[in-house]
């Protein structure tokens, strides 16, 4: 979501004659755009606003903003810590970015706006690929939440949930298809209620929508709260062609009373009967989730039901994070809470368990043909896997997985076929925990992925 408003202040500001650069040294403006979902990110920002003071003191003109949610969380103490940042801007304020810079530059005042409103009105317009083509957008389809998880900070620094009208959504779609964007990831904090404030038709719906749009070839989306996953939904996974068969279903605990005290609204055992409605459909499905490690009165049989979950589950791939008290959010008053030493022996678990795991279910696809989008090119690292030549091609599975390509070794032929945006048949060779290594797949056919998830080749 951060990268999507990055853009969305890059476009605001393009007006007012600010480009973009890749270095620090040679900016006129250095926006930070901050996250607050962890202590540890909050933490970041302040440590790079130190290291950025420098060069105010270098080039006094120097603009130093600081937007997202550690600006709204903060204010004005964002001010206090950092004496030379002149901007301060919120989760709602970027559409108000322009006139802010304007103050700013005319008065050389200080500004912060963190104010909130229930709805964010939206600039018009894609926030188009910028310089090389990009085949793979985030796009922000919803705004804010109302669920209240009792760890989150986000309905207190992203507001109450609201949804982007569906032509807006739409023509910002058509927008980056033509400008050569071939995968769009449709992003709110629960895309499951999209619409239902609004009485817009709700997701499905919409994704039936981006179905249609030509030259547009996947769309994944995230995330998706288990309690309202719909029935509706997990079916759209066997029935739309461009729909990619990953779903990131965030369980936090495999422990019913932990995740009662966390205000999730679901029990370990309707999770799960969610993971096998969507097997059903779709049994090659790619499932990855979000786990939260050491919340307030997480018990060491707690912890063991979350480790007998994730292997139930066998999830593709798994985010762990240690339970961090945020500003605002109730469980930070809740008593109980677990020490850091055991929240680190618990997070190692969950990880050593996922990566076996990942691991196994990367290796069952070797010998198998996959649809791949590519994605990029580079030139090889020294000592990669792999191939002698000196370029290699990277892109993705619909189950989300890296694929990288030795450029030098596609049979002949295929090579030049291949391009960023290109969705090719690739033959899985090797496989590793983080990433696959495959071949263009020579023989000739074109792999169609069905709908349930078989590929079949046709000649
Ligand atoms: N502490 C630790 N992890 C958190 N998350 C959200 N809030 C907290 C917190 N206070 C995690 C959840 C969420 C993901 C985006 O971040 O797992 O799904
Ligand atoms: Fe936070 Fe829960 Fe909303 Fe996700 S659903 S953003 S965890 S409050």
């Amino acid at each position: 979501m951060n990268v999507y408003d990055s853009d969305k202040i890059a476009q605001g500001l393009d007006p007012l004659g600010y480009r973009l650069t890749d270095s620090p040294d040679k900016a006129d403006m250095i926006i930070v755009n901050t996250c607050a979902i962890r202590e540890k990110a909050v933490q970041k920002v302040f440590s790079y606003l130190g290291r950025v003071a420098g060069l105010k003191q270098a080039r006094p003109n120097l603009i130093i903003g600081v937007g997202g949610c550690v600006a709204q969380q903060e204010g004005e103490r964002v001010l206090k810590r950092a004496p030379y940042v002149d901007l301060v801007f919120g989760t709602h304020a970027i559409g108000r970015l322009p006139s802010l810079v304007d103050r700013i530059e005319k008065k050389r005042q200080r500004v912060v706006d963190v104010e909130m409103g229930t709805r964010i009105e939206e600039s018009d317009g894609a926030v188009v690929p910028r310089g090389e083509t990009e085949v793979s957008r985030f796009l922000t389809i919803m705004h804010g939440c109302d669920n209240y998880c009792t760890y989150c900070v986000v309905p207190y620094v992203r507001g109450r949930e609201s949804s982007r009208w569906p032509d807006h959504i739409l023509a910002e779609i058509q927008d980056l298809v033509d400008n050569g964007v071939r995968e769009v990831t449709l992003l709110g904090q629960n895309v499951n209620s999209y619409g239902q404030k609004e009485g817009l038709p709700d997701f499905t719906a919409l994704l039936e929508k981006i179905n249609d749009i030509d030259g547009l070839k996947r769309i994944r989306f995230t995330t998706s709260h288990p309690k309202d996953l719909s029935a509706n939904l997990i079916a759209a996974f066997g029935r739309l062609d461009k729909l990619c068969q990953h779903i990131h279903l965030p369980v936090q605990s495999g422990a019913d009373t932990i995740l009662k005290r966390m205000n999730r609204n679901y029990t370990s055992a309707q999770y799960l009967d969610k993971i096998n409605q969507l097997r059903t459909i779709c049994p090659d499905i790619a499932i990855t989730s979000d786990i939260i490690v050491g919340f307030p009165g997480e018990t060491e049989q707690d912890f063991a039901a979350t480790l007998d979950l994730i292997e139930t589950v066998g999830y593709d791939g798994l985010f762990a994070f240690k339970y961090s008290d945020r500003p605002n959010a109730p469980a930070t008053q809740f008593s109980e809470k677990v020490a850091e030493r055991d929240m680190d022996e618990r997070l190692q678990k969950v990880l050593e368990l996922q990566e076996t795991i990942t691991l196994a279910k990367n290796r069952s696809l070797v010998g198998q043909t996959q649809e791949v989008l590519v994605e990029s090119y580079r030139l090889k690292p020294a000592g990669g896997n792999g191939g002698t030549g000196s370029g290699q091609w990277t892109g993705r599975t619909s189950t989300n997985k890296i694929v990288h390509m030795p450029a030098d070794e596609a049979p002949q032929g295929q090579a030049g076929n291949i391009g960023p945006g290109s969705l090719i048949p690739v033959l899985i060779k090797k496989a590793f925990a983080h990433s696959l290594w495959g071949l263009p797949d020579g023989s000739g056919a074109r792999t169609a992925i069905g709908p349930k998830g078989e590929s079949s080749h046709a000649a």
